[in-house]
C-alpha cells in the first residue's frame, strides 16, 4: 500500500455550528479519493501539540476538491483548529482508515446511527447510500441520531437524504433516551446498521444487532497517536489474531476505524 504523505490544505470556510462545535471546509486534492467513514489526521501548527488529531470526513465535494470536517473543541489541538480563518494553510494526512462497506446495504433496509461527535462521518455515509444507483440501492435509508438535548447539529442535513429519527437524553426532542430506545420505540425498519459514536453506544448496538439478527458495521473513534499503524496506540480487541502483533488485536487507525461488529470483542 502506498505510504500516505502529509499534504497542505487551504481553509475555505469555518463557522460555529452549535455551542463548541465547528464546521470547516478545506480545499485538498484528497477529496477525490475519499470513502464514506474515512478520516484525516490534522496537524496542529503549535509544535507543542505533536501528534495529528484524527477527524472524520463529514462530507466531500469532488467538484470543488473540498472536504468538510465537523468537530467539537475538547483540548489544545481542536481549540487551535477553531481559530483557523479562510485562506489559512494547514497540513493534513489522509484519507485514512477503511470506511463503511456501503455495498452491504444493496436491497436492504439500511440504518445509519450516530451519537455525539460520532454524528459527522455519517452524513457522507447517508448521502452516498441515498444516491446509489438501481441494483446497488438500499430499499430504505433511515438515520437515527442521538443528542444530549435539542441542539441537533446536522439533523436538517440528514433529513435531506433519509427518514430521520432523533433521540435526546433530556427528552426535549424525539424519543427520550438513547439511539437504541429510538430504534425500538419508532420501529425503525432495519436489516443492516452503519454506526459511529461513543463506546457504550456501540456496545449497545452490537448487542441489539445480535439479538435481532441484523448486521452491524461500527466505527470506533478511540484515542490515536501516529494514525498510520506504527505505534499500536489505538488497538481494540478482536476475535481474530492480528498479523502484525500476533494477538487478538486490531489497529483502529489502519484496520478500522470501521469493523464488522461480529469481529469485535467488546466485553472490556
Ligand atoms: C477515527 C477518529 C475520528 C474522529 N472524528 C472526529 C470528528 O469527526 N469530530 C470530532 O470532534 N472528533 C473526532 N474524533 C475525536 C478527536 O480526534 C479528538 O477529540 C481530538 O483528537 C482531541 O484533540 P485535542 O488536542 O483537542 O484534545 P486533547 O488535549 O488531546 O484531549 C482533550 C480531551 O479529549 C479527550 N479525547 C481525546 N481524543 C479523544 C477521542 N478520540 N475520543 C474520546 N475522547 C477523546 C481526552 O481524553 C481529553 O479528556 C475522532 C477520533 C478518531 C479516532
Ligand atoms: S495510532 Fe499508531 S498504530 Fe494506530
Amino acid at each position: 500500500m502506498a505510504q500516505k504523505m502529509k499534504k497542505e490544505a487551504r481553509v475555505i470556510s469555518q463557522k460555529m455550528l452549535s455551542e463548541g462545535i465547528y464546521d470547516m471546509w478545506l480545499e485538498t486534492p484528497i477529496a477525490k479519493d475519499v470513502k464514506a467513514g474515512q478520516f484525516v489526521g490534522v496537524y496542529p501548527v503549535n509544535k507543542a501539540t505533536l501528534l495529528p488529531r484524527p477527524i472524520s470526513i463529514c462530507e466531500d465535494d469532488c467538484e470543488r476538491s473540498a472536504i468538510r470536517l465537523v468537530y467539537r473543541v475538547v483540548g489544545s489541538g481542536t481549540a487551535e483548529f477553531a481559530l483557523y480563518q479562510p485562506d489559512d494553510y494547514i497540513m493534513i494526512l489522509g484519507p485514512l482508515g477503511n470506511g463503511f462497506p456501503l455495498e452491504k446495504a444493496a436491497g436492504k433496509k439500511a440504518v445509519v446511527i450516530g451519537g455525539g461527535i460520532g454524528v459527522p462521518p455519517l452524513l457522507e455515509t447517508t448521502k452516498r447510500l441515498s444516491q446509489k444507483k438501481e441494483g446497488d440501492k438500499p430499499e430504505i435509508v433511515s438515520a437515527v441520531m442521538g443528542y444530549r438535548n435539542s441542539d441537533t447539529f446536522l439533523a436538517d442535513e440528514f433529513s435531506k437524504y433519509s427518514t430521520l429519527y432523533i433521540a435526546s437524553e433530556d427528552g426535549s426532542i424525539g424519543t427520550k433516551g438513547n439511539v437504541i430506545d429510538a430504534l425500538k420505540a419508532q420501529n425503525v425498519p432495519c436489516d443492516v446498521i452503519f454506526a459511529c459514536g461513543p463506546m457504550p453506544m456501540l456496545r449497545g448496538i452490537k448487542k441489539y444487532a445480535e439479538e435481532t439478527g441484523v448486521k452491524a458495521y461500527l466505527s470506533l473513534e478511540e484515542r490515536m497517536a501516529c494514525g498510520v499503524g506504527a505505534c499500536l496506540g489505538c488497538v481494540c480487541k478482536t476475535k481474530n489474531v492480528d498479523e502484525h502483533s500476533h494477538v487478538n488485536n486490531a489497529r483502529i487507525c489502519t484496520d478500522g476505524p470501521v469493523f464488522d461488529a461480529d469481529d469485535l470483542d467488546m466485553t472490556v
